[in-house]
């Protein structure tokens, strides 16, 4: 179970982002209290994030804080958030959105240090986060629930995306096997798996990135790329970073409380 919100805090990491900015919003609707974070090369996106959450009265009335962290140095991640815990209290929701996409080119030519990057922000960033709030939770013996962002090319692999696609691969099972070491503590642990969402950064980038590989799958003009992922999505248009948050905001909080160890596909009905 996850316990009662009023009072109590959701942080977000990555919330500068698309996603996770849209994130950061639905769970303020909810009644969380925010602590929205990002690396610390984006304070000034992130501050106008969290800016315009506290000017939205739509939005809620919870308190929004912000903090800056690089998920890939495990002890900076682990210091910040035990101070964040300390001042604020332990997190009722934790939703680790930060990610990154890397270059896009077959396997055959992808070079092992930009995947060895891409593997370091998606998956030993976020398993530091997950290392360190665990630890933090446990400790408290308090119930909370954890969202990692994955990806349906973690699910069903994207062309010239390999390092991406083993990398949200990693994220659910991280989540799958953080989910039975937490659930002692009544800690729930999920992955959500998006497929194409827009508007946005990486929908813009990887439009543009398919078409300049030139592969078989996509054309080499990003109109007709853009034109090409829609219709391969049953419902015929993107996802909206909204529709993702909607559904995050559902598993941070008490209304599934049984749902844990699970990996939620947000794909228009693509499989
Ligand atoms: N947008 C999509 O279409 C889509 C689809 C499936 C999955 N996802 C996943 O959802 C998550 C959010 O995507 P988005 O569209 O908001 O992307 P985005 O690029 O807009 O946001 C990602 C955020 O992660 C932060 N970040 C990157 N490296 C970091 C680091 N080392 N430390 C701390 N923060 C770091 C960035 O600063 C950025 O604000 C990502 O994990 C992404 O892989 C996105």
């Amino acid at each position: 179970m996850t316990g009662p919100r009023v009072g109590r805090w959701a942080l977000v990491v990555g919330a500068a982002g698309d996603l996770g900015s849209a994130i950061a919003r639905a769970l303020r609707v909810e009644g969380w209290s925010l602590l929205v974070a990002d690396h610390p090369s984006r304070a000034d996106p992130l501050e106008h994030v969290a800016a315009a959450l506290r000017e939205d009265a739509e939005a809620g009335a919870g308190q929004v804080v912000t903090a800056a962290f690089d998920v890939t140095d495990a002890e900076e991640v682990s210091v910040t958030l035990r101070a964040l815990a300390a001042e604020h209290g332990v997190p009722g929701a934790v939703v680790v959105s930060s990610g990154v996409q890397g270059p896009f080119r077959p396997i055959q030519e992808y070079d092992v240090a930009d995947a060895a990057r891409v593997l370091e922000v998606n998956v030993v960033g976020t398993f530091s986060v997950l290392a360190a709030v665990g630890s933090i939770l446990a400790e408290a013996d308090r119930p909370a629930s954890i969202v990692l962002l994955a990806s349906m090319a973690g699910v069903s692999g994207a062309p010239n995306m390999s390092a991406y696609s083993a990398s949200k691969a990693a994220v659910i099972g991280l989540a799958r096997s953080a989910a039975k070491d937490l659930a002692p503590h009544g800690i729930r642990v999920n992955s959500i798996s998006p497929a194409f969402i827009g508007p946005g950064v990486m929908w813009n980038n990887q439009v543009a990135a398919q078409a300049a590989v030139g592969s078989q799958y996509f054309s080499t003009d990003p109109d007709e790329v853009s034109r090409q992922m829609i219709g391969m999505i049953p419902l015929r248009r993107c996802g909206t970073p909204s529709e993702v948050a909607d559904v995050v905001a559902w598993l941070a909080g008490p209304r599934s409380s049984y749902v844990t160890g699970q990996n939620i596909e947000i794909t228009g009905g693509s499989v």
